[in-house]
């Protein structure tokens, strides 16, 4: 037996008892006469104590551990001198009687303490001890926990959970696929799943009723902090329901795990529709911790003879509460944030109200006192007020905006990581325009129902159709998204049509799907969240890579086993693979 107890584990009623510990020297002390070593395993930390007058061999060998040695150590449990209010184990140490060492360790190449100096690309490549540091640790049982949170909440509720394949045919979900050669059939290729939905919508027609599945999905896409290619979704799929049956279901679930984890019982989420939230926040995913709405001043500014105004699509601005006192440099510094190259404004315009109600304003030149005041209506702007105003092309700027919002709320410590406000984002457009392809493609994905209502739309005026999808939303994150599917061949076929597939092409990519239609499909709609995402916000981050075991770097590459990689010249004949030089 390695251990009879783990290291996080013994306490003053051990007091006594010989124990045998097993695990990592964290750091070993030697003061005048005595060897202290913290050893340290998944569970905590236990202060080993050795005596110089004790076993001279023991004593000796403590002396020569070095850090991450693996040592099981046999002892008596005392209570300490100087007990450690910080370690659970803090009240007693072990008196060690034998010691043996287990695996020695080279110096690792960073500290393996809470707060390292070892920088992102060393603790990838040496994943394994990056592990071994306890803020790591603790998003990886994190994860666990609400791995079985979501589990046996679905599982009470009738999902089944089921598994999937991983090597299929191309599903348009917008990214680009991940393929993989098939030795067998030269010259052909699957891909990996951008997501199982069509194989979840076909275990809808299976009968299924109810499935989930917490599942791996790949897409090639630029990597961002709550980006990976392979990623896990909580996918869920249900028979016989409509929007709301989901919308409850999944707030329940929503509500269950903030519950468990944080304790906090959250009410009924907000619901908003796409149009409002494009409107208010700029964005189809508002952090709505805080405030700071959009106004728009389109109409009331035109034709006032300030050209930025005169020629802009938008006007429109939010209000810093409390912020008058800005002073030129910050100002300047909001300034160069919106004309950033990846926002592109022209300016920022900002309007003051000192602590007597008197405005000021960059514009004063075109704007009198009189019109500054009925801005502050708008905005409910008072005393010690500070708006900020940006003008241009109607896209580029609510999104400048909605970043200058989320900016400034940092800034104030506004975007609280302990709270949460989630809501749904509902009525999604079903198509959107892309100017490049010059065609139409899916909002959401080409499964998604539109409206009943907007279906006679759909070839008169694409844009306008809105779609029976949903996103849930949390502090400015979507951790999901969904929709109820087509489930009648007849409008699959005329939404392919509407994406610029022929009848063959949509036939030879999707004839599965279309043939299953025709054999009792029974309405239904799903949804899938971002369990990475989901979990990292639960922890109080926005970044996933350390919600993830073994991430890859922002080139997509995994630095500690070193892929992607060439392969042998067999292998690429095998495959019947040619690299082009
Ligand atoms: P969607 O594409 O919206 O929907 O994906 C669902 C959720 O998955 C998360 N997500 C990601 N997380 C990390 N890295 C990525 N690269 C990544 N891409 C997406 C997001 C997102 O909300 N089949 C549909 C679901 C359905 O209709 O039921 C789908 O995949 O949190």
């Amino acid at each position: 037996m390695y251990r009879t107890h783990t290291c996080g584990e013994l306490r003053l009623a051990h007091q006594g008892q010989s124990v045998t510990l097993a695990g990592w020297v964290h750091r070993r002390r030697d003061l005048g006469g005595m060897t202290f070593v913290d050893l340290r395993d998944r569970f905590g930390r236990t202060q080993l104590s050795f005596n110089d007058l004790s076993d001279a061999e023991v004593v000796a060998m403590a002396r020569s551990l070095g850090r991450e040695y693996v040592v099981q150590a046999t002892g008596v449990v005392v209570e300490r001198e100087n007990k450690n209010a910080q370690l659970l184990t803090g009240d007693i140490e072990m008196k060690v009687t034998s010691l043996t060492i287990l695996s020695t360790s080279q110096t690792p190449p960073f500290t393996i303490e809470d707060q390292t100096d070892g920088g992102e690309d060393l603790r990838m490549k040496y994943r394994y001890l990056d592990i071994r540091r306890a803020p790591v640790r603790e998003n990886l049982l994190l994860r666990n926990k609400i791995n079985l949170l979501v589990r046996n909440f679905l599982s009470a509720r009738d999902f089944v959970d089921v598994e999937t394949p991983f090597l299929i045919k191309s599903t348009p979900e917008g990214a680009r696929d991940f393929v993989v050669p098939s030795r067998m059939n030269a010259g052909q290729f699957y891909a990996l799943p951008q997501s199982p939905q069509t194989f979840k919508q076909l275990l809808m027609v299976a009968g299924m009723d109810r499935y989930y599945q917490i599942v791996r999905c790949f897409r090639d896409e630029d990597l961002r902090a709550d980006r990976q290619p392979e990623f896990t979704q909580i996918d869920c799929e249900m028979a016989f329901v409509e929007q709301e049956d989901i919308l409850q279901t999944f707030e329940e679930l929503v509500r269950h795990i903030i519950g468990e984890v944080h304790g906090v019982i959250l009410g009924p989420f907000p619901r908003m529709t796409y149009a409002e939230s494009m409107r208010l926040y700029g964005n189809d995913k508002p952090d709505i911790r805080f405030g700071m709405t959009f106004v728009e001043l389109t109409d009331s500014v035109k034709g006032c003879g300030f050209p930025v105004f005169d020629s802009a699509e938008l006007v429109v601005g939010i209000k810093a509460e409390g912020c008058a006192h800005y002073t030129r440099k910050q100002l300047d510094a909001l300034t160069e944030y919106v004309k950033r190259p990846q926002l592109g404004m022209s300016g920022l315009i900002w309007v003051r109200w000192d602590e007597q109600g008197t405005p000021a304003s960059s514009v004063n030149k075109f704007f009198d006192e009189q019109t500054l005041r009925a801005w502050a209506e708008k905005w409910a702007a008072g005393p010690g007020d500070l708006v900020l105003i940006v003008a241009g092309a109607e896209g580029k700027t609510r999104k400048a905006l909605s970043e200058l919002r989320l900016h400034l709320a940092e800034e104030l410590g506004l975007r609280n990581p302990k709270e949460f406000a989630p809501l749904w984002v509902l009525d999604f457009p079903l198509l959107e325009w892309n100017e490049e392809a010059h065609r139409w493609f899916a909002m959401h994905h080409p499964f998604t129902s539109p409206k009943p209502e907007d279906i006679s739309l759909l070839e008169s005026n694409p844009g306008a159709v809105r779609a029976n999808a949903y996103d849930i939303v949390l502090n400015g994150n979507e951790i999901g998204g969904g929709s109820i599917r087509i489930h009648d061949r007849t409008v699959q076929e005329r939404m392919f049509s509407l994406l610029g597939f022929t009848p063959e092409e949509a036939l030879e990519q999707f004839g599965f799907l279309l043939r299953a239609f025709e054999y009792g499909a029974p309405p239904h709609g799903g949804i899938a969240f971002g369990f990475d995402r989901l979990v990292a916000l639960m922890g109080g981050d926005e970044v996933i890579r350390d919600y993830i075991a073994f991430p890859k770097n922002n080139s997509g590459r995994d630095v500690m086993i070193d892929a992607p990689s060439a392969i042998a010249k067999t292998q690429l004949d095998e495959l019947s693979l040619k690299i082009h030089e």
